[in-house]
């Protein structure tokens, strides 16, 4: 077990499934002390039991980002408990998918930017003042690949994780030489259930036969981002020639995505291996089925993907 995180306050949002969870569990792996922020009351006292059964210590506080009373009650709470804050990592989010002419696309994006924007601008304007005080303390921005390059149908979701990337890019030069570190993470598509009720037909074509990443793979990054206090990770690697791609040209950007979305090419760079998005998906809702049969817990079950 590392010693640098050994009783560090670690506050995640979203922590009660998917990234966040992992995010979660893989901090308490490190000797870290959780505070446990989403809206489902059951599912983060599923969260903050498994973290008490690797023998660390939780705090869960159901709480909406989207209400501004809710993320200073569970700060309050957060301080009430431990003294002290060292790590935000803002996680919590949701997803639309649609085109751009489609009747939902503005409340799509108001939707989406409420809560994986504004809900972030909310805890980080709570706990900024604290680690300022602290005179130290990381801040982690869960953002996207579609952060810097956004895809067909994931307008709203882009135009939202863009704003996630250039908020972290804004924070991170404004408390420079504070002892704040700030870091943004684009992952690519992760197997978790932010994207479970679109058709795959709906998928860009490049998603639909993307191995997506693990989430356990995830909160690991944020670990080791947060103790090396890297700036910006892109996952998998590979995505940066699509990222530096666009940054030289748009066209250059979408040549990129159309030939991820043939797939050999996606073979080839080692991001299509068998099991798809769904394929997880459908494959952790059996796993899930089979678990409460047997009257196990559904929350220890996770992706495999393949
Ligand atoms: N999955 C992907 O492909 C992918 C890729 C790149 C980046 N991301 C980003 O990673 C983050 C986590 O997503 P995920 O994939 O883990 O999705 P997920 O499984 O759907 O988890 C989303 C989390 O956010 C919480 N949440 C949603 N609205 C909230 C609100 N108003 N207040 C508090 N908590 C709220 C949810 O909990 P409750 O419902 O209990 O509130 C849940 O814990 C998101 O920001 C997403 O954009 C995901």
């Amino acid at each position: 077990m590392s010693t640098r995180m050994n009783n560090k306050v670690v506050l995640v949002t979203g922590a009660s499934r998917g990234i966040g969870r992992d995010v979660a569990l893989a901090f308490a792996s490190h000797g870290a002390k959780l505070v446990l922020a989403a809206r489902s009351t059951q599912r983060l006292a599923q969260v903050e039991k498994e973290i008490h059964d690797r023998g660390a210590e939780a705090l869960s506080v159901p709480t909406d980002v989207t209400s501004q009373a809710s993320v200073q009650a569970m700060v309050d709470a957060a301080m009430h408990r431990f003294g002290r804050i060292d790590v935000l990592v803002n996680n919590a989010g949701v997803a639309k998918v649609g085109v751009i002419e489609s009747a939902t696309f503005h409340d799509d994006v108001s939707h989406t930017l409420e809560a994986s924007v504004f809900g972030m601008i909310r805890v980080t304007q709570q706990v900024l003042p604290i680690l300022r005080r602290q005179g130290s303390g990381s801040i982690v921005n869960m953002s996207s690949v579609m952060g810097r390059k956004a895809f067909a149908r994931f307008g709203s979701y882009a135009i939202v994780m863009h704003a996630v990337s250039a908020f972290s890019d804004a924070l991170r030069q404004e408390v420079a030489g504070s002892g704040i570190r700030v870091s943004v993470i684009h992952p690519a598509l992760t197997a978790t259930d932010l994207l479970r009720d679109v058709d795959e037909a709906q998928m860009p074509l490049a998603f639909r036969h993307m191995t997506p990443l693990r989430s356990e793979d995830v909160g690991r990054a944020v670990v080791t981002a947060v103790r090396r206090g890297t700036p910006r990770v892109v996952m998998p690697r590979v995505a940066n020639m699509l990222l530096l791609g666009e940054a030289l040209s748009p066209r250059i950007g979408d040549l990129i995505a159309h030939a991820l979305s043939l797939r050999p090419v996606a073979r080839l760079l080692g991001i299509s291996r068998g099991t798809t998005y769904h394929q997880a998906i459908a494959r952790r809702q059996d796993d899930a089925q089979i678990h409460s049969i047997s009257g196990e817990s559904t929350s220890q079950v996770t992706v495999g993907t393949g």
